[in-house]
């Protein structure tokens, strides 16, 4: 079968011993508002890559579930969990086009990940009150691809039915290249 292009892709950079394998820390706005998720919620953490959020959430004792479409990034997540000794639960998942059952998880996370598609299904996935932390890339240049950035102020009318707890664009650095990079932020509640 035919691997879809953005799993060639992304295996490739996981493979790569490169800049893809470092781990940095939680992104730091997961950090500055994880405190609003009670510990025994479900999470699910989309486009998870090796899973430093995911991992993050788990060692506070949240269940987790993580997908993406890159086998290699969910086995590196596992191997990383085995060795901080907590448990992530991985799927290998196309989230081009989603389904997720209504009301099934308590929070979702969704970092340097854009597909617009997924939002419907985030906000059935999400039980009433449940959580969604975003944070991606935002388009400053014409030249890039509409795709892959947010356009200012997108995100938060995205979720505007959302009760908003924190919605920011704002630059971070990037920890593999150092440089600043435009983001747009959402932590906001399903009403
Ligand atoms: C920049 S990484 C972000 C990883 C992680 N969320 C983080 O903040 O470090 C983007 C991730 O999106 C995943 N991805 C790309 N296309 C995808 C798709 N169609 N379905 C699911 N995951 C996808 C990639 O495999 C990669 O792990």
């Amino acid at each position: 079968m035919t691997k879809h292009p953005d799993a060639v892709k992304w295996n490739g950079r996981y493979q790569s011993d490169g800049k893809y394998q470092q781990q940095g820390p939680p992104r730091q706005m997961l950090q500055d508002f994880v405190h609003l998720l009670p510990q025994n919620s479900v999470v699910l953490d989309a486009a998870s890559g090796m899973g430093v959020n995911a991992l993050f959430v788990a060692q506070r004792g949240n269940p987790v579930v993580a997908l993406d479409i890159s086998e290699v990034g969910l086995r590196l997540l596992r191997q990383r969990a085995k060795k901080l000794g907590v448990v992530v639960d991985t799927a290998v998942f196309d989230l081009t086009n989603p389904y997720f059952p209504p009301n099934c998880v308590d929070a979702i996370l969704n970092f340097r990940f854009l597909e617009r598609n997924a939002f419907p299904a985030y906000r059935q996935a999400l039980r009433p009150g449940g959580l969604l932390f975003f944070e991606t890339f935002l388009r400053t240049d014409a030249n890039e691809a509409p795709g892959y950035f947010l356009e200012p102020g997108e995100l938060q009318q995205a979720f505007a039915d959302f009760e908003i707890v924190h919605s920011l664009e704002t630059a971070v650095r990037g920890h593999r290249s150092g440089n600043m990079r435009p983001v747009a932020q959402l932590v906001a509640r399903k009403i």
